[in-house]
């Protein structure tokens, strides 16, 4: 791997550092088609870099080739680059950029399933024998119902709706797809399946990619025999199950462990498994040294101080001795959160809502992954049926809730104008309806903006060793409105403070020994200037969705 120059940080930048997911369709067009592409992406890594954000990474959402049912997470080939996003020579030209400026390249592996375009599966669904035939979930029926259907061998479902088999005529034999059915789940248990995905990853790294997010990894396993799963009460087909045979299986961590070592084999190399549907306690388990888990307690819970200081206390209960969590507010899946958090308050200032999350983001224990226009406070877009990319969205059955994740995909507004800087052309899909106030452009020259809140913290983030490795405690007054916590690293005391009420809320600075008083190193809403001391034994007043962080002074 080529040196990365300009690197703030040594190896362990995984765990100091800062990543940054970008949906490549939605982040900057630079041909006119309306599709973002790697090229935009490489004329905007300024915004990224040192002199922007300065984030240590950014993770592409999947960029090969792909019929987009599932918004490029069903691949067609592994191995290369969609077209659409640019050449072969661009990608290796976006990974020497974005070294150039300290950014590694973080890419998404898809390894649980295919595309059904897939060659492998192409060939596996043609018949029982030849390369690829048991490169999948294939079985028998149980048994030919009275209307001549074939009987599904187990009561495994699909998480986008009903039955998880489908019949395939050719072979006389069903597959199983946890997904939709023309994403067919792949069959890690066959020696040919993680020999072709590991030399794959071998591939990606000798063109200079620096980790990877596994999707849906927990899932990768099966159990052998393929057991039903167990019931339970629950609201639609995937819910009334315990997944005891379909994922989470025990000889997974092993797996995992001999992927890790092909990325150990030159250091700095990170990955990050995407959990699929399981607690913090589940992902921390799965977390070791370089190898991280998101969790999902932060992203699952409501704007309240009980909440949030409930999903910290999870998260600090589970990821301990020496397993680094990371941080996740909004990704490519769920309801971004400004629109998310802010609807959990009611009406006011939303764009205060975002600043203080963005307070919580950058300065909880943790990895934080912001995801591509968070920076900007974006909001989800309400998009019409005939306009949505989300075919899942569609294929849900009565009872089962989903949503349309066209909403939080929306293109990236840079500039005020026809196209908002993103597209010269018509948008693949349609920009926010605040665009012309809301881009990187105007939020610039605005300091009180959300991109400038943003700019300044992941700043103070960068110089400041507490708020990257620092244990976390949480404040044992858990009574008001106020989340309050401390990070300490020898030397460096940093105490956050949350107002997550509707009103106003008065936090009292008690003394510390040895600690003269408290420096305010930053505040979402504060007339005050960083750098003004405050006393030991002083009250500060926070108003709604203010957030500050101070520095203990010896
Ligand atoms: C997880 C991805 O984040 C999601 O977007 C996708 O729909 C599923 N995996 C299935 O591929």
């Amino acid at each position: 791997m080529p040196p990365v120059e300009g690197a703030r940080f040594g190896d362990d930048w995984w765990q100091r550092g800062v990543i940054y997911q970008v949906y490549p369709r939605s982040f900057a067009d630079s041909d006119g088609d309306g599709v973002g592409d790697l090229a935009g992406i490489i004329d905007h890594l300024d915004h990224l870099g040192p002199d922007g954000l300065g984030v240590d990474a950014i993770w592409l959402s999947p960029i090969y080739p792909s019929p987009g049912l599932d918004g490029g997470y069903d691949v067609a080939d592994h191995d290369r680059v969609d077209p659409v996003f640019g050449s072969e020579a661009m990608f290796d030209r976006l990974v020497a950029e974005a070294h150039r400026r300290g950014i590694r390249i973080v890419l998404d592996l898809v390894m649980n399933h295919t595309s059904d375009a897939h060659e492998w599966f192409e060939t596996s669904r043609a018949s029982r024998d030849g390369p690829h035939a048991d490169w999948y979930l294939w079985r028998d029926p149980a048994s030919i119902g009275d209307g001549g259907q074939p009987v599904p061998p187990n009561n495994w479902a699909s998480f986008f709706g009903g039955s998880g088999w489908e019949w395939e005529p050719r072979r006389g034999q069903l597959y199983f797809h946890t997904f939709m059915v023309e994403q067919p789940e792949l069959n890690w248990r066959h020696p040919g399946v993680e020999e072709a995905q590991f030399r794959m990853v071998r591939g990606w790294l000798a063109r200079g990619v620096d980790g990877f997010r596994l999707d849906v990894f927990n899932l990768f396993l099966k159990h052998p025999d393929l057991p039903s799963n167990p019931t339970r009460a629950g609201r639609g087909p995937w819910d009334r199950q315990v997944h005891l045979y379909d994922r989470d299986q025990p000889d997974f961590p092993a797996l995992i462990g001999r992927f890790r070592a092909i990325l150990d084999e030159e250091p700095g190399r990170m990955s990050v498994g995407e959990l699929f549907d399981g607690n913090a306690e589940t992902a921390a388990g799965l977390t070791s040294g370089s190898h991280l888990v998101f969790d999902w307690a932060l992203i699952e819970a409501s704007w309240t101080a009980p909440a949030i200081r409930a999903a910290i206390e999870e998260r600090e209960a589970a990821f301990r001795e020496g397993r680094w969590p990371t941080v996740v507010l909004s990704n490519h899946d769920r309801p971004r959160h400004a629109s998310r958090l802010a609807d959990t308050v009611g009406a006011g200032d939303t764009d205060a809502v975002a600043r203080a999350a963005a307070v919580l983001l950058l300065t909880v224990r943790g990895t934080p992954f912001l995801y591509y226009g968070e920076e900007l406070g974006m909001r989800d877009v309400s998009i019409a049926p005939e306009e949505s990319v989300d075919p899942p969205t569609f294929r849900f059955s009565p009872g089962t809730q989903w949503w349309d994740r066209s909403a939080c995909r929306t293109p990236m507004p840079w500039a005020p104008g026809p196209g908002s800087g993103f597209s010269n052309g018509r948008p693949w899909l349609r920009l926010g309806p605040d665009v012309e106030e809301r881009n990187v452009e105007v939020q610039l020259a605005d300091p009180q903006s959300v991109l400038s809140t943003y700019r300044r913290l992941l700043a103070l983030r960068a110089a400041t060793p507490a708020l990257q490795l620092g244990s976390l405690r949480l404040d044992p007054d858990r009574s008001g409105d106020i989340v309050a916590y401390t990070r300490d690293v020898p030397g460096q005391r940093i105490l956050v403070l949350l107002n997550l009420g509707r009103a106003d809320s008065d936090w009292h600075l008690s003394a510390t020994e040895g600690q003269s008083g408290w420096r305010l190193r930053f505040g979402t809403a504060r007339a005050a200037a960083p750098g003004s001391v405050v006393a030991n034994g002083a009250s500060l007043s926070l108003g709604p969705n203010e957030a500050v962080v101070l520095e203990a002074i010896g």
